[in-house]
């Protein structure tokens, strides 16, 4: 792909659009396309098809989506569904009217039925039911995934879909109320070390086991898929690591500084007891990711520091 090759990134302000959009132009891309949602609507189907056609990119990366966890989820099931529905139909149907080549769309592991096995493979798709807290989205998703699918194998066209794991990185989500758990357990133990290394409660036995990337390596699967063409339609992206809780809050711990106590609320929820990813269908086409937890979590910590009191605000 020619370095002044134009790409639409949608989502560009996000914490994964972000990230692509770092990794392009790390690699030289120099005629990169963003929009932001109060400059261009992603849920305003004509205002979407006359930008594309205007603009008419090469490649787009849709990396925009209303995206929240299992409370969010629950108390917006309505928009969960179309608002992301909308997006990804608007963005996939224009691009195939527009005549646009190559499409990467980004979805999330909560497309694989809640009791699958372990790791996750692609083809557990469809094969059983789906977490119900966060079906609405799940559901969408995996709609946008038939549709690339449906364009490959109708109009021939190099539409491919990636599943990434678990996040983290720069521009994450530290809000206490409504983050993941890696950025939370983050701020947690900052706070703590900050208030003279006092006890860091969390939630749970620490016993589940969880999967996690850095999202600079997220990036650089999204860059690949863009440069080269991926024989199948769906891929997992992930580090095909996983570690119990507990490890993790005790490398953030280490990361941080932090010299109190941990006390695990086992009242508490646990959740899902494992969940993995098979990441081994990327792995044979040439990507692996290349970020260790640990090194990521000091660049994120970094971040975190350098950031402060200017986080995004919860929109909702
Ligand atoms: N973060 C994770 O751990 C994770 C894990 C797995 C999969 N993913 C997937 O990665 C994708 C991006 O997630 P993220 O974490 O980067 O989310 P994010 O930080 O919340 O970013 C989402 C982006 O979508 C844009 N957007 C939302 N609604 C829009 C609309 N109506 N019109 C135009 N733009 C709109 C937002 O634009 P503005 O900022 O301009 O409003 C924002 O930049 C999602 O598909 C998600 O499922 C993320």
């Amino acid at each position: 792909m020619e370095k002044n090759t134009k790409i639409y990134i949608a989502g560009h302000r996000g914490m994964v659009g972000s990230a692509v959009c770092r990794s392009l132009e790390k690699k030289g891309y120099t005629n990169l396309i963003g929009r932001t949602s109060k400059e261009l609507d992603l849920k305003n189907q004509q205002a979407v098809l006359d930008f594309l056609q205007k603009e008419k990119p090469v490649a787009i990366i849709d990396a925009a989506a209303r995206v929240g966890g299992i409370l969010a989820n629950n108390d917006f099931p309505y928009q969960f569904l179309m608002e992301n529905m909308q997006i990804q139909n608007n963005l996939i149907d224009s691009a195939l009217k527009a005549g646009i080549e190559k499409f990467v769309f980004l979805g999330s592991s909560c497309i694989y039925p809640k009791f699958a096995p372990q790791p996750l493979k692609e083809e557990y798709l469809l094969t059983d039911s789906l977490e119900p807290t966060n079906e609405w989205y799940a559901i969408a998703k995996i709609t946008g995934v038939k549709l690339c699918q449906a364009i490959r194998k109708q109009f021939n066209k190099d539409y491919v879909s990636l599943m990434p794991t678990n996040l983290y990185g720069h521009y994450d989500n530290f809000d206490l109320q409504t983050s993941h758990v890696l950025p939370a357990m983050i701020r947690k133990f900052h706070e703590a070390k900050e208030n003279n290394h006092a006890d860091v409660v969390l939630w749970g036995s620490g016993t589940p086991m969880r999967e996690f990337l850095f999202v600079d390596d997220m990036a650089e699967a999204v860059v690949y898929a863009l440069e080269n063409e991926l024989p199948e339609y769906l891929y997992n992206v992930g580090s095909g690591k996983d570690i119990t809780i507990r490890e993790l809050a005790e490398t953030i711990q280490n990361v941080i500084g932090h010299q109190g106590q941990i006390i695990w609320d086992t009242e508490k929820p646990d959740g899902t007891p494992r969940k993995l990813m098979d990441v081994s269908k990327m792995k044979s086409i040439g990507w692996q990711y290349s970020t260790e937890l640990n090194e990521g979590i000091e660049k994120t910590y970094d971040w975190y520091l350098e950031n402060i009191g200017s986080f995004k605000e919860v929109k909702m």
